[in-house]
Formats: structure tokens, sequence, C-alpha cells
């Protein structure tokens, strides 16, 4: 059955805004968690604390934590690639502490050379500690295991692939699995098969979809994944971003787009659609170009917004 009920995790000021050559300002950044807080998300992933040569977007990340307001019920997870990443995620104490890490692994070698520079079993080795550090700490921890539906360096990612990095995530004590179609080639069946290969190790509470939208297929995977009784997935506001190290892939499928679509099936978010609408049409303008989702420059343009 269709859950009736659905967690949307915003990933834009991260996943979003990482992939932006221009400067985004540290205020910027923040007014839009405000406003996705205020719209009523309530899982936030933040900003990443990586190396700054590797992603210069992502350097302001402890000046954002600290400027955020920590509204009870809402959640901010940052992404860490290693203990230096968690170190400084946890040095500013409770004041930009976050309430979740994600150490990210991908499924083809390849693509884990390129975004983490090392394979696939030195960046378990790596997380490991990071994993049990954090956990200490009293973190939870999610993996996101990107490449679940194609690398752009291998080719094709067979399921067997993505069961086995799921598997050696969830033996060094990941809590939570996030599958990621870092590029946006995957189609409805195949999302459900590696869906169904993270169920076999994570309980569905504990199992997340995140499509890039690339080949405008983010929606049908959507779908595909909530038949198989998935109800947790990344989006992003405005349909922000890419991976740097992902050549030509788009954003996450828009927040706004998702909504719509799940309210329309009359499946609960806790989102107000009119709010995150102009969340959208916020960081579009910081960014001076019109937000990628559909629904978002529908719904702006009835405002009385003219997009060129
Ligand atoms: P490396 O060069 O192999 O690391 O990079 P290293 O340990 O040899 O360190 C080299 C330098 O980086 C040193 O500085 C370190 O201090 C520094 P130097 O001595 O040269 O001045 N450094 C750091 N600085 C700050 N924070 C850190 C950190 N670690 C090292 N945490 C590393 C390895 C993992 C660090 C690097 O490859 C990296 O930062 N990669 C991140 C790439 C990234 O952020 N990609 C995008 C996010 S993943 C994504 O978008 C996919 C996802 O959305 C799911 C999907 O769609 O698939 C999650
Ligand atoms: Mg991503």
């Amino acid at each position: 059955m269709i859950p009736s009920r659905v967690t949307l995790v915003d990933v834009g000021p991260r996943d979003g805004l990482q992939n932006e050559k221009q400067p985004v300002a540290t205020a910027d950044k923040v007014a839009l968690v405000h406003r996705l807080q205020a719209a009523g998300l309530r899982e936030i992933e933040v900003t990443s604390y990586v190396s700054p040569k590797w992603v210069p977007q992502m350097s302001d990340n402890a000046q954002v934590m600290a400027a955020i307001a920590r509204p009870p019920g809402v959640r901010h997870s940052v992404l860490v690639p290693n203990m230096l990443g968690l170190d400084a995620a946890l040095a500013g104490g409770a004041a930009t502490r976050p309430d979740e890490v994600v150490v990210f692994g991908a499924a083809s070698q390849a693509f884990s050379r390129r975004n983490i520079n090392c394979s696939i079993e030195e960046s378990i080795d790596r997380f490991a500690p990071v994993v049990a550090a954090a956990r200490e700490a009293g973190l939870k921890v999610r993996a996101a295991i990107s490449c679940a539906l194609g690398c752009p360096y291998q080719g094709e990612v067979s399921p067997d692939e993505v069961e086995h990095l799921v598997k050696l995530m969830k033996g060094i004590g990941v809590q939570h699995c996030g599958i990621a179609d870092t590029i946006g080639t995957g189609t409805p069946r195949g999302a459900q098969a590696v869906m169904e290969r993270a169920l076999k190790h994570f309980p569905v509470d504990e199992v997340s979809g995140h499509f890039h939208d690339t080949y405008g297929q983010a929606l049908a995977n959507i779908l595909a994944s909530l038949e198989v009784g998935i109800h947790t997935f990344d989006t992003s506001v405005a349909g922000l971003g890419g991976c740097p190290y992902a050549k030509g892939a788009t954003g996450n499928v828009a927040t706004e787009d998702v909504v719509f679509m799940l309210h329309g099936m009359g499946i609960d978010t806790g989102i107000d659609l009119d709010a995150l609408v102009d969340a959208g049409g916020f960081i579009s303008d910081v960014l001076g170009r019109p937000p990628v989702s559909r629904a978002g420059r529908a719904l702006l343009t009835k405002k009385g917004r003219v997009f060129a």
C-alpha cells in the first residue's frame, strides 16, 4: 500500500548550492534554511564539512550552522567525508551541532575515486571511525549510496553492486540508507529493484530515495518507490543543484514538484506548498534565474511573477 504520509528532506542548501559557481552569501543560505523551516520542512540538509579545495561553496559550513535558528522538531544534517569533517562539525559545541551526519560512498569504484578520492573499500575504512564517533556523540548517521542507478564514469551499475555497498554501510553501523540516483538515469523498475535490495538490510523507515532529475525520471522514480513502501525522499527546493563530480548532472527533483504530486494524491507532507514556492522564488532570485521546478514556476506565475 502506498504510504499516507511522506517525509521530505530538503537538501537544497547543501546538494543544491554546492554546485553553484557564483558565490552565495552566507546570509542567503541562512535565509533559505529559515524559509524552508517556515514552510514546514522538518528535515534539512544544511551544508557539508568537506575540503574547501574540493567544494569551495560549502566553506562557510560552520558560519551557516551557527546562524540558523534551531526550532524544536526540525532536524539538521550535514555531510562529513572523514574524521576531519566530523571533528569540524562538532567543534562549535551545541550552537553548531548537527542532528545527523551523512557519510557518502558510491556503488561504483570510479565515482568513489572522483568524488572522495579513494576506493569503495578505503571509504568504508575511513567512514567506520566516523560512524562510531558520531554515534558516540549522539548523532544519527545516514549513508548516501551514490550512483545506485548509473555512474557517469562506469555506466551501468548493477543492483548487486548497490547491495554490496549497502551491506558494507550496515556493517559499520550506519542507521539509515539513502539510495541516490546521482546522474538521474534511473527508471522506475530499476528504482524499485535497488530499493528492494536496500530493504533487505534496513527497515523501511530507514531507507530513502534521492533522485536527481537530469533525465526527467525523478517523479516517476518516487512514485515507483512509494509503491514498494518508501516514504522518505530527499528533494531540493527550486530543483537546485547537482554534484560537482558528476558532470552535467542537474539538481535533485524539486521539492515543490514532489509536494504538488503528493498532495494531489492525498498524501500528507506537513509542508505548506505556497510558502515553499515562495522559498523557491527567493533562492532563484538570489541566483538570478527562474526556478527549475515546474510547479514552482507555474504557481509563481499565478501570483503574477513573469519569467523570461
Ligand atoms: P583528499 O585530498 O584525498 O584528502 O580528499 P586528504 O585527507 O589527503 O587531505 C587533503 C587536504 O584536504 C588537506 O589540506 C586536508 O586538511 C583537507 P591541506 O593539508 O592540503 O591544506 N581536508 C579537509 N578540509 C576540510 N574538511 C575536511 C577535510 N578533509 C581533508 N573534511 C576528501 C578527500 C574526502 C576530503 C575530498 O575528496 C572531499 O572533500 N570530497 C568531497 C566531495 C564532495 O563534497 N562532493 C559532493 C558531495 S557528495 C554528493 O553530492 C552526492 C550526494 O548528493 C548523493 C548523490 O546524489 O549521489 C550525497
Ligand atoms: Mg545528490
